[in-house]
């Protein structure tokens, strides 16, 4: 019934998804200097009709895993936030927490991967050179590490400074060393010191399309690429994405599932305060999915609302079930009235463990014996749901057949699509970061003091 209320939003809402379409402009989103600046995400799915993501920007992809598979023993990929997280997602799914540890065969030649430069943490760093040491001294000559230099504006402080600090080590350890730029292609007057430096130096470069922003971009080069060198299948990802922006197309909320979602969630925010947003997978490979989307809403939505109306967002949290059933179950079933608790479940696990009768004299244990873990994950979630529903909390489960790339894929663009459509419906601006901006004008001279300048 609250829908009615909200009829207009919706109706503008909806039209202005269209013209980002159509024309990438979003009523209001300007550039620094002010000019209108283009939304390209939408277009990313679309290989054949864009320059974006065209035949030839997924061949060098697809080429440059095949060299990995062949030549390199193990990657570094440097990059935050939005560098960092969507990759993450796609290193999570199909490889899972034990990668690293497995043979070269097992990873189907394939080589290690591991993360830095999300965070400026000596200790981790320290560690990550001492793994990649022991690698390559295990395996004696000849060991390759390719690191991967992710920033669109190609000079974020973590990135860059890890990647200076682990390439100097390497080498020092004799250690063969190749690298890999992805920032924003342009070198004209606004191009990248990242991009320059790779230019100067003869690293490959990858591209960050201006347009499309970092919370968006695992559907550009900065995600695909690390699909690319873990033989994830890009091209199953575009298209789960591509067949689920045309479903996110239709003006009526019961035929567009982004539109849906979002219409709910910002009712639930506006009429009823639920101003906490609990997101929930349930398996340990999607807990990094909801970091991704961590980022997604709260960059994207938390800010200041058009026409002096006042603020937006809602606080996004990070759960994984069943784990956090023993943690922050309680508060959000007893707790204040002020969540909504979105539940990700994958139908199909594709691999079982069932639970022997090993104790069956136990009936305790032997009312989940027999019992498939997957199966206990799923009954567990409609357990939870069910409980918060009991109460009016509200909650919201979204079902995966299985963890496939195409599926990853149609999820993900989904979400994109839901916050665009919340964004409409609240009056701000998705794609802008103003926020962000305030501290980094106080970091910079902060550590221009500590170097005596
Ligand atoms: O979404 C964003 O804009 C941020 O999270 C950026 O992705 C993050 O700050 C990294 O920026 P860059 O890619 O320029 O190094």
């Amino acid at each position: 019934a609250d829908v009615h209320t909200y009829f207009d939003l919706i109706a503008n809402a909806v039209k202005a998804a269209t013209r980002v379409r159509l024309t990438g402009v979003v009523e209001g989103h300007l550039s620094k200097d002010g000019a209108p600046e283009a939304v390209l995400f939408p277009q990313l799915p679309y290989i054949e009709d864009t320059h974006l993501n065209n035949e030839a920007v997924l061949q060098r992809l697809i080429n440059l895993g095949q060299h990995a598979k062949e030549s390199v023993d193990a990657v570094v990929s440097f990059g935050i936030g939005g560098s960092y997280l969507g990759g993450k997602v796609l290193f999570d799914v199909h490889c899972g927490e034990f990668w690293n540890q497995k043979t070269v065969a097992e990873r189907d030649g394939y080589p290690q991967l591991y993360f830095s430069g999300n965070n400026v943490d000596p200790l981790r760093t320290n560690e990550l050179i001492a793994t990649l040491k022991r690698s390559a001294s295990q395996k004696g000559a000849d060991f390759t590490v390719m690191l991967i230099l992710i920033s669109k504006s190609g000079s974020t402080i973590e990135p860059m400074s890890n990647f200076m600090v682990v390439q100097e080590a390497l080498l020092a350890a004799g250690i063969n060393v190749e690298v890999v730029a992805v920032t924003d292609p342009r070198d004209d007057e606004k191009e990248t010191l990242l991009h320059k430096l790779a230019v100067q130096q003869g690293w490959p470069i990858f591209a960050v399309p201006d347009g499309v922003g970092g919370r968006f971009s695992v559907f550009t080069e900065v995600g695909l690429i690390i699909g690319a060198v873990i033989g994830f299948d890009i091209r199953a990802f575009l298209e789960g994405a591509r067949d689920m922006d045309k479903a996110c197309q239709s003006g009526d909320m019961l035929k567009n599932p982004a539109l849906l979602n979002a219409i709910l969630k910002y009712i639930g925010s506006e009429k009823y305060g639920r101003i906490i947003e609990i997101m929930m997978p349930y398996g340990d490979s999607l807990k990094s999915l909801a970091e991704w989307y961590v980022q997604l809403l709260a960059e994207s939505l938390g800010k200041k609302q058009s026409k002096g109306k006042g603020r937006y967002g809602r606080t996004p949290v990070v759960a994984v079930g069943t784990t956090d059933m023993h943690a922050q179950t309680q508060e959000h079933q007893e707790g204040r009235l002020n969540k909504i608790v979105t539940f990700v479940k994958v139908k199909d696990w594709e691999t079982k463990a069932i639970v022997p009768h090993t104790y069956d004299e136990y009936k305790t244990l032997k009312a989940f014996s027999g019992l498939d873990l997957g199966a206990i994950l799923n009954t567990a979630l409609e357990a939870n749901s069910e409980a918060l529903t009991g109460d009016e909390r509200f909650n919201i489960t979204f079902e995966l057949p299985t963890v496939s790339a195409y599926h990853l894929g149609e999820f993900m663009f989904m979400l994109c699509w839901s916050i665009f459509y919340e964004g409409q419906l609240a009056g701000v601006d998705a794609f802008d970061q103003p926020g962000v901006e305030v501290y980094k004008k106080l970091l910079g001279p902060k550590l221009a003091e500590q170097q005596g300048e």
